[in-house]
């Protein structure tokens, strides 16, 4: 299996991306580092405990990370995700502990002490945590695999502001970090996610399987769902954070193509903006594997038939 590390601020959509990867035999989950963004740090971590103990996996390690971006006031998404950021589920308090080791220093620990690309890294919030990792350890950047990240847009826009995806527009300067690190990137902008609708055929689906975690998954889907539908008058919400593990399990579902990407810094009006060079109009050096169509429908059933086996 494929060594992965998880680093992830849950949010609905992260918790679903959770369970599938450690419902699945083609990734070994090394860890889960934990870092603010969809709300502050300490309920990012109690729902990753939470999730944790849902998947009824708690010998899964749960590291605390960064607190806040490297050099802006945190902005949190409670009127997406309710104010535990886990609304949906009612999920009992978790009994799993937090690990005491920082988040960044397991990053740094993991991937000093395997060969070379072996670890790949998978960012579903802000990336702080990998951001400190690379600044505090230069060293490891070329022993990383890859990193399969949620974020960004570019056709499709932003979702925080016109122009910026939640994700990077929360910590753009460490987000730059990442994009100029020369690790090589997979992106899973809103493009993406956009296209991994959730209907009530799929919900349905999920709920039918009759377990536990099945049921838990759908109140999680149904609670997300409702602020695309109520703000947007879709049918289903997008599921953007499962997209980064279902790539690592069948990337086939997936395609793109590789652009140079670069991270809007300064500009108010357009913070956090990933510039995506699609139409290779620079000779700027392709730093990232831009997707764009997913086969959601194939998606939806990997979901649901791997979910059903925890
Ligand atoms: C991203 O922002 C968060 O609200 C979601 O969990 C996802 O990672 C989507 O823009
Ligand atoms: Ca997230």
């Amino acid at each position: 299996p494929r060594a992965i590390i998880i680093d992830t601020d849950p949010g609905q959509d992260d918790a679903i991306a959770i369970l599938l990867a450690l419902a699945s035999p083609e990734l070994d989950v090394l860890g889960l580092t934990i870092v603010a963004g969809n709300v502050p740090l300490d309920l990012t971590v109690k729902n990753a405990l939470k999730v944790c103990e849902l998947a009824g996996k708690t010998d899964i390690k749960v590291f605390p990370g960064a607190a806040g971006p490297l050099g802006r006031p945190l902005v949190t998404a409670e009127h997406v995700h309710g104010d535990t950021g886990l609304n949906g589920p009612d999920l009992p308090e978790p009994t799993m502990q937090p690990q005491d080791k920082h988040g960044v220093d397991f990053i740094i620990e993991q991937v000093r002490s395997h060969d070379a690309g072996h670890i790949t890294l998978c960012p579903l919030g802000p990336l702080t945590n990998i951001a400190t990792a690379l600044q505090k350890a230069p060293d490891i950047a070329p022993k990383i695999r890859e990193i399969v990240l949620m974020g960004g847009g570019f056709f499709e826009g932003g979702n925080i502001t016109p122009a910026a995806e939640f994700n990077i527009y929360v910590d753009p300067q460490a987000a730059d970090i990442v994009f100029k690190s020369g690790i090589p990137i997979v992106m899973a902008p809103l493009d993406c996610t956009h296209k991994a609708l959730t209907t009530k055929e799929r919900i349905d689906a999920l709920r039918a399987k009759g377990t536990k975690v099945c049921d838990a998954t759908a109140d999680l889907v149904d609670f997300f769902e409702r602020f695309d539908e109520e703000k947007y008058g879709t049918d289903g919400g997008p599921l953007h954070d499962p997209c980064v593990t279902a790539y690592l399990i069948k990337p086939e579902l997936f395609s793109g193509r590789m652009c140079n990407v670069e991270i809007e810094t300064e500009s108010e009006l357009t913070l956090g903006m990933t510039v995506i060079d699609w139409w290779s109009v620079t000779d700027r050096k392709k730093n990232a594997m831009v997707l764009n169509q997913i086969d959601a429908q194939g998606f939806f059933d990997l979901i649901t038939e791997r979910v059903a086996t925890l």
